[in-house]
């Protein structure tokens, strides 16, 4: 497994992390948590060392997991974990004063309950699980990140920027205020590419990529047939006849399949670790198949250049990214 480094953090953590929202048990229909721990020991022992979660991944149950994870092989890695927004606002809106998103005693009772749940004294990286610009030269947060670092609470902040809106954190990281950004990167959506990595680059800020297989868009199992459980989140991120689009999108990908990305997921991973701005992408995986098959992809062979020009073409401008 490759590391890479994270930005200023300093930190080396594995180029593949462990996306911990789908174990959380919410949003994705019928997750078993036997085969979920099962799925971060193997990532643990195929050398993951970077773990993204959240307070809202089942109300603390992926931190938990976790935790259990850790405290099973003895080991303790870096974890990301997120606070959300008190207003329970997604996307952030501009207009929403910070006071009802982030006031001082809901990031300090959120960073509290991860301490707890994470069973450690400090988190490795709290996240704001929402961010506009519009917060950027407000005082209380940053003194409240300020504290939080001085107590040794947390070590290191970033945030989640809106889905979609890569653009909405491009002030925050001028200001050299963040220490990472987490940001939706893949074949479809390539508009992190334009601005902010660039900028993440210049700063020194670590890149963190989530959703990378499209959730489940670019994962090479879905057809135009395919149905969701009611209670999994997709049953509506792919209505309105995007489950039909996706899949043929997916049919034009085919042709660039080869000895180096022999299948969807795999082309799809390689594209992202193509950019040199990403230090850590990180799968959703709930199975320990696909923790075998995402790991081994560090350290194969990277995505030829022409490759990777040929993918900027499959660029699929959305402005609905629909959880719910
Ligand atoms: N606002 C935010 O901050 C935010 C929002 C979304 C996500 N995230 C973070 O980003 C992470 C990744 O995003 P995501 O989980 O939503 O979506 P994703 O990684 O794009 O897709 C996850 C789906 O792909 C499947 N998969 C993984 N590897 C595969 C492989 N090799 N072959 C076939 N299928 C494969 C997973 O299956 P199984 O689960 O069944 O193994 C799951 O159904 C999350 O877990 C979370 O940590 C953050």
């Amino acid at each position: 497994m490759n590391s890479r480094l994270l930005g200023r953090t300093g930190q080396k953590v594995s180029e593949i992390g462990f996306g911990a929202w789908g174990i959380g048990k919410s949003w994705w229909g019928k997750t078993d948590d036997t085969e979920s721990l099962r799925s971060l020991r193997r990532a643990i022992e195929l050398g993951v060392t970077f773990f993204d979660t959240a307070y809202v991944y089942g109300d603390g149950h992926s931190e938990q997991l976790i935790h259990q994870a850790f405290r099973e092989t003895r080991g303790r890695y870096f974890v990301a974990t997120k606070c959300p927004p008190k207003n329970m606002g997604w996307p952030a809106d501009p207009r929403t004063p910070l006071k009802e998103a982030f006031p001082e005693d809901w990031m300090t009772s959120c960073t509290e309950r991860s301490l707890q749940n994470l069973g450690t004294d400090c988190l490795d990286l709290q996240q704001f699980h929402v961010w506009t610009d519009a917060w950027v030269d407000q005082d209380e947060w940053k003194n409240t990140v300020a504290k939080l670092k001085k107590q040794g609470k947390i070590r290191w902040f970033g945030v989640s920027i809106n889905d979609l809106d890569p653009d909405s954190a491009l002030q925050l990281v001028e200001s050299g205020l963040v220490d990472t950004v987490q940001v939706i990167y893949n074949i479809f959506e390539q508009a992190p590419a334009k601005s902010l990595f660039p900028l993440c680059q210049k700063m020194n800020v670590g890149v963190i990529v989530r959703v990378p297989l499209d959730e489940g868009g670019l994962s090479g199992t879905l057809t135009p047939q395919t149905k969701f459980e009611k209670e999994d989140f997709r049953s509506n991120y792919f209505a309105e006849g995007r489950l039909a689009e996706t899949c043929a999108r997916v049919e034009k990908l085919k042709p660039l399949l080869e000895s180096y990305a022999p299948t969807i997921p795999e082309l799809a991973l390689k594209f992202i670790l193509g950019h040199p701005a990403v230090s850590v992408v990180i799968p959703g995986m709930r199975r320990v198949k696909n923790v075998e098959i995402n790991t081994r992809i560090s350290g194969s062979a990277p995505l030829p250049k022409d490759v990777l020009q040929e993918l900027k073409k499959h660029a699929w401008k959305r402005t609905r990214h629909p959880i719910v």
